[in-house]
């Protein structure tokens, strides 16, 4: 058995993983801290969850466990992760605190001076379709965004191929509002969101933009720039992107879709959905699935792609991180 640690398990992510990880076979969940609420029971913060007894601490007995994931704020991430690797302890990062390679970057788009630069070049970028194999063993796994879970896993296919991609490529996203945290603000208070649809952070302003643009530019050199525009959804969960790539001269889907299925046809959570049948939320919602619909408009392609951004964006991607690190069957504890 996997003996792991939650930090921050009062929030949205942390909630997800303790149902996740206590229904998974071959972990033991041994701690789950709490500032806020400590000495209490998780299902005393959460009352639906009344099959969930956990008792919440501030103590972390990291002599204890063989993982923790961090589900905490960025920065306090961060100071964490150096105290559990201090440990001997594999550390799994739902923050954004290991994703940005450059500590500059992290500074302008983070407003804080990194606490820990000397691990951003350990950390593993944990999108598992993509680093399988720098995940296995692995110390540090910096587990991606949400909205670049969404984003990067239809980009890759077309990006890794010879097809002339001409830019900007476009990113529409709507994301409910859980991907917001459970502290509330006043844009994501109820009377302010219910029956409303709002657009923030658009164009190149959000701080996803480098982490996706980073990721882009593995793949290909000449990587157009982006355009992402997030929204703000008023359903509990879920992200839909819709993504718009240019293409110099006219393609069919027959041309493109052959560089999906060979990247994806075995991969238990990527549901490539037949040409024309477009992504919604209810393909994917509470589970680790990322489902892409692939549609041609003249010159462009249209992707669709959705996630549950508490899933495959975050506790589910970090389980999925967890069972390669540990060499385990990687849908484990998964709804695929
Ligand atoms: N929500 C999503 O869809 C999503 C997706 C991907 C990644 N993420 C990232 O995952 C992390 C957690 O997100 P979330 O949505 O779960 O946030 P959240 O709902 O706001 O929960 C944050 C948790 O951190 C604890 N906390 C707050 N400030 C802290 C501090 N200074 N030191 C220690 N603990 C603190 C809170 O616990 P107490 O008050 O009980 O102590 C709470 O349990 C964030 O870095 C976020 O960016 C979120």
């Amino acid at each position: 058995m996997i003996r792991a640690g939650i930090f921050g398990a009062t929030g949205y992510t942390g909630y997800e993983l303790v149902k996740l990880l206590q229904r998974h076979p071959q972990v033991d969940v041994v701690f789950a801290t709490s500032q806020s609420f400590a000495g209490q029971k998780l299902s005393d913060v959460y009352p639906q969850a009344p099959h969930l007894p956990l008792i919440l601490g501030e103590d972390a007995p990291l002599d204890a466990v063989d993982v923790v994931f961090l589900c905490l704020p960025h920065a306090a991430a961060a100071e964490t992760a150096v105290t559990a690797l201090t440990a001997g302890v594999t550390v799994i990062d739902l923050s954004a605190d290991f994703r940005l390679k450059d500590a500059n970057t992290y500074a302008s788009w983070y407003d804080k001076t990194h606490p820990a630069p000397h691990l951003l070049a350990e950390a593993v970028y944990g999108l598992t379709e993509f680093t399988r194999a720098q995940l296995t063993g692995a110390r540090l796994v910096a587990t991606p965004g949400c909205y670049p879970t969404s984003i990067l896993l239809p980009l890759r296919p077309l990006l890794t191929s010879n097809l002339p991609i001409t830019g900007p490529i476009i990113a529409d996203a709507k994301s409910g509002i859980s991907g917001a945290g459970r502290t509330p603000k006043q844009n994501t208070h109820f009377v302010e969101a219910h029956n409303n649809f709002s657009p923030y952070k658009i164009g190149r302003s959000h701080r996803h933009l480098p982490e996706i643009e980073q990721v882009m530019g593995w793949f290909r050199q000449d990587t157009p720039p982006l355009i992402f525009s997030p929204h703000l959804l008023p359903v509990e969960r879920g992200i839909l992107s819709t993504i718009y790539v240019n293409f110099v001269e006219r393609v069919t889907l027959e041309e493109i879709r052959p560089y999906f299925t060979a990247m994806y046809a075995n991969e238990p959570f990527i549901c490539l959905l037949p040409d024309g049948e477009l992504a919604t939320l209810a393909h994917v919602t509470r589970t680790n699935r990322c489902a892409i619909g692939l549609t041609l408009a003249g010159n462009t392609l249209v992707i669709t792609s959705a996630i549950d951004n508490l899933v495959k964006g975050a506790a589910g991607q970090a389980v999925q991180n967890m069972n390669v690190v540990f060499g385990i069957e990687e849908t484990t504890g998964l709804t695929v």
